[in-house]
């Protein structure tokens, strides 16, 4: 990372702290590695980009619907999906420092500081190595990799490796009232299997037919060994998939549908469609016979936000192996019974809310002449905006603040409102303008002779006179999700 992205990294991070955005996890007992809580405004943020995603997947495909399964799980399905045995990350210890690292993770690292260094054609070499060692899930050849680009530990600077092993990342626990009798289960390390094993509820109760798509957000559960970037990796997180059933033969076609949908979705919020790329896997999972991540360019490069994968009917044949249970479609178009193909689309919200607040992030200078000022501001498209306007008395007197309350009171049935009377209007914007707000309602002494009230817009800090009356149009214009959706 360069020094300006370091440091813009940092300041986001600790501007989602100072206003209420994201706090490390039981932070009083100095906190729980990798795991974060999501304050006032973080957790309407969040909320606000898991309904465009829901409307935009669900409501405007009348072939999708969305479920909500539960997060423990019947142990079978976890051997059925390949998890137990298969869903791994290579890794190595230091035996100097004691720490664990991703092997691969250690050599991205080192590709990363060979390109920092202008050694592109050694940071290609080792990048198709290592693919390639990863594809051929050979162990031996990812550690003659570290040993040979004398990759060292960050804790110990020493090269004193351990061999590579697997580790599965799945958490565990018990079912049952006796430990000893109990049970062995899953958290979930992915929300797509409560989606496979509903297959057919959904599909009869539902008279779905095919290509049709079933949706679902929820938690997600792995024990990441490295605890990286802030919310990008996390031990427990949220994921919004999609897996969509579609007639064998037909996948491919969807798949690139898919593609440019999910694409189109992300850029639909105004983020720089430069910073997005699509990046095919070379190690296809267990389960796939194609897959592409979308990418964001963080301060820190371009990492996966979102993966689309193309899922043959390996899920749902292994769920129909295991449980004995027909999972089939009749396909009344063909006259033929077969297991559906599946197109899945799979995004990681705490990854898209870090995207958001990188996106929006922006420091700036408004110094004239010998006055300095500045203001960090969120340039939130205000659909996602957490509070969408602010009421501002602009005294604590003289029936100001009655005036303000009443229009707060007009305009909270339909959008999540502040009401502040407190510091001077200028601290007060600033405040707005750090969280995000779009719109400051200023209440002044004006408003009660002719119910006017001055609007200040964020990203352009102009002030408007408007009717009281015109308030309900003019924020539920901008801030409705119908800009994003048609
Ligand atoms: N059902 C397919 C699946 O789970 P994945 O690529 O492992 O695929 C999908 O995960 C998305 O979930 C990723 O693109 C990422 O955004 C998010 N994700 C995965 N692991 C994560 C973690 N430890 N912390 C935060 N988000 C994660």
């Amino acid at each position: 990372m360069s020094k300006n992205n370091d440091e813009l990294f940092k300041n986001v991070i600790s501007h989602a702290k100072e206003y209420g955005f994201v706090f490390q996890s039981s932070e009083i007992y100095d906190g729980l590695s990798a795991v974060y809580d999501y304050g006032q405004n973080g957790a309407e943020l969040k909320n606000n980009i898991k309904t465009y995603w829901w409307k935009s997947m669900v409501q405007m495909h009348e072939n999708i619907v969305g479920i909500d399964a539960a997060i423990f799980m019947h142990p079978t399905t976890w051997k059925a999906s390949g998890h137990v045995d298969g869903f791994n990350d290579p890794m190595i210890d230091n035996k100097d420092s004691k720490k664990r690292y991703r092997a691969d993770q250690l050599i991205e690292d080192k590709i990363a500081r060979y390109e920092k260094d202008g050694k592109t054609q050694k940071a290609e070499e080792l990048q198709t190595a290592m693919d390639e060692a990863l594809k051929a899930d050979n162990l031996t050849a990812l550690r003659d990799l570290i040993v040979e680009h004398e990759i060292a530990c960050p804790i110990s600077g020493t090269r004193n490796w351990t061999d590579v092993r697997q580790f599965n990342l799945m958490f565990s626990t018990k079912i049952g009232a006796v430990a000893d009798e109990a049970d062995v289960i899953y958290l979930r390390p992915e929300t797509a299997q409560g989606i496979f094993v509903n297959y057919l509820n959904v599909q009869k109760t539902g008279r779905m037919k095919i290509p049709f798509g079933i949706a679902q957000i929820g938690k997600a559960f792995r024990n990441e060994v490295i605890a990286r970037q802030f919310i990008m990796r996390m031990r427990e997180f949220e994921q919004m998939e999609m897996q969509f059933f579609v007639r064998p033969g037909t996948e491919m076609e969807w798949y690139e549908y898919w593609k440019q949908t999910r694409l189109k979705w992300h850029k639909a919020v105004g983020t720089d469609p430069a910073k997005y790329r699509f990046h095919d896997h070379t190690k296809l999972a267990h389960y796939a016979n194609a897959a592409v991540d979308i990418e964001f360019q963080f301060p820190f490069g371009f990492k996966e936000v979102e993966g689309i994968h193309s899922r043959t009917d390996f899920d749902l044949s292994q769920h129909q192996q295991y449980s004995g249970k027909k999972l089939q479609y009749f396909d009344p178009e063909i006259n033929q019974n077969y297991v559906p193909y599946v197109i899945e689309t799979s995004i990681g919200l705490d990854r898209m809310f870090l995207l958001t607040l990188i996106n929006a992030y922006e420091e700036q200078d408004l110094s004239e002449g010998d006055k300095k000022d500045s203001r960090v501001v969120l340039k939130l498209h205000p659909c996602l905006a957490p509070v969408k306007a602010a009421i501002l008395p602009l005294t604590k007197k003289d029936g100001l603040p009655e005036k303000a309350r009443e229009i707060m009171d007009r305009l909270k049935l339909d959008h999540n409102l502040v009401y502040e009377e407190k510091d001077s209007i200028g601290k007060r914007y600033r405040r707005q303008d750090a969280i995000g707000t779009p719109f400051c309602i200023t209440v002044d002494h004006q408003s009660l002779e002719d119910n006017t009230v001055t609007i200040r817009h964020r990203d352009t800090m102009e002030q408007e006179r408007v009717a009281i009356d015109q308030l309900e149009r003019i924020i539920g214009d901008l801030v409705s999700l119908k800009n994003l959706l048609v």
